[in-house]
């Protein structure tokens, strides 16, 4: 624990973060250092954000380069980086045209606002409702926080937006009943991270896609945690062949810096006219360079292979260690967005993993989740299975 720092951050940064016991000064590769020299394997990597690992040598190249030419000029010029971004996005997700922003909650909060818009025109304003799913979480601004189906982070600061319905997550019955001729929108995540990587029953985003066509509402995906070849696709919707009309991505899409990027299709590109929506960064020409390395080093290094092949095998190998130990209740996920439920509070395990040198989130009290880097070994994570069986034989059970 760095005392000194801790110290200084308790009394100069406000109390919004629980306080954390470690001081991190140095990244490389899948591994990060702390003030005291001591090395973690990260597998949270910056919570599914450092997916080429720490200071990838492409995007640290490009970001140096980007940075003696240009590093901002505002949405009053056009730059060339932020163009040549939303070409390489639109390689990737067909049909699309993106807006540039610095966060997964301002793309949600864009994506919100552009379905409100195209409905007005469309159909008129009670045509507002955007409906999203209980366990959801879609960032912390008003739009992005009611949509977020979670009462414990809405609490206080009511009165939230009007205008927002909440289903069952994965219950299609439910969706379909809540989608009436108000619905502007549905918001869903392909896989519910932060509530613990819950995965929807197969085909429950095709009934989403089926459901928004026939009632002309839009299907607005949040990739922000999931896209971006986090579970073994490019966006984890192309699982089930599913394209949305809007589709939200930050996170991992800046190579470690601040990056959004709210995607639209079609008919719904039009709503935003001159004038009706902006972001001061958006389009930064550093960001932007970083993403473009980010996306060159994703297709020249095969890493939605790897993380289909790594992710198959660390799961295949955690259900192998859940067969022995029964403190694990069970494994969820897809590519390298990974969930271990535990009968052991998961903080508990969580820090006696620190303290042997990796870095894990205990996500829910009971359940950890592993965001690794794509780069990620078998070895890395083979040393981290005996560590974690070892933590897992001596963490007492809850109430013990
Ligand atoms: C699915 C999803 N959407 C939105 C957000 C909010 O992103 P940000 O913290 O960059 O605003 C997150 C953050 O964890 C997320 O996981």
């Amino acid at each position: 624990m760095s005392d000194a720092w801790l110290e200084r951050a308790d009394q100069s940064l406000l109390g919004n973060y629980y306080p954390a016991r470690l001081t991190l000064v140095r990244g490389e590769g899948c591994r990060a250092f702390d003030d005291a020299g001591r090395s973690f394997l990260d597998l949270i990597g910056g919570i599914a954000v450092n997916s080429l690992g720490h200071c990838h040598p492409a995007v640290v190249r490009a970001i140096r380069e980007q940075c003696g030419t240009l590093m901002h000029v505002s949405n009053l010029y056009r730059n060339p980086w932020s163009v040549r971004l939303a070409e390489e996005l639109a390689a990737r997700v067909p049909g699309s045209r993106a807006f540039f922003c610095n966060s997964g909650a301002e793309a949600n909060e864009a994506a919100i606002k552009l379905a409100r818009r195209h409905a007005h025109f469309k159909c008129g304003a009670s045509r507002h409702v955007v409906v999203s799913a209980e366990g959801s979480f879609h960032g912390r601004t008003f739009a992005a926080l009611t949509a977020t189906g979670q009462p414990k982070y809405r609490e206080g600061f009511e009165p939230l937006v009007p205008g927002f319905r909440y289903v069952p997550f994965g219950d299609t019955v439910a969706l379909e009943a809540a989608v009436g001729d108000d619905v502007c929108a549905v918001l869903l995540e392909p896989i519910q991270g932060e509530s613990g990587v819950r995965v929807p029953p197969p085909g429950y985003l095709t009934a989403a896609a089926d459901l928004c066509r026939r009632t002309g509402a839009l299907l607005v995906l949040d990739e922000v945690q999931t896209g971006l070849g986090r579970t073994g696709t490019f966006l984890a919707c192309e699982a089930e062949g599913v394209l949305p009309d809007v589709v939200t991505l930050s996170k991992s899409l800046g190579g470690g810096l601040p990056l959004g990027a709210m995607l639209a299709r079609g008919e719904a590109a039009a709503a935003f006219v001159p004038g009706t929506h902006a972001s001061t960064f958006g389009g930064n020409p550093v960001s932007c360079a970083a993403a473009l390395a980010f996306l060159e080093t994703l297709d020249s290094e095969k890493l939605l292979d790897r993380v289909r092949e790594t992710g198959d095998w660390f799961m295949g190998e955690l259900w192998e260690l859940a067969a022995r130990q029964p403190k694990i209740a069970g494994v969820r996920g897809r590519g390298l967005l990974v969930a271990v439920d535990l009968t052991v509070p998961a903080k508990a395990v969580a820090l006696a993993a620190e303290e042997r040198g990796y870095l894990v989130n205990a996500v829910q009290e009971q359940t950890l989740r592993f965001a690794p880097p794509f780069i990620v070994t078998r070895g890395e994570l083979s040393d981290f299975l005996k560590i974690f069986s070892e933590i897992l034989v001596s963490t007492p059970s809850a109430g013990a």
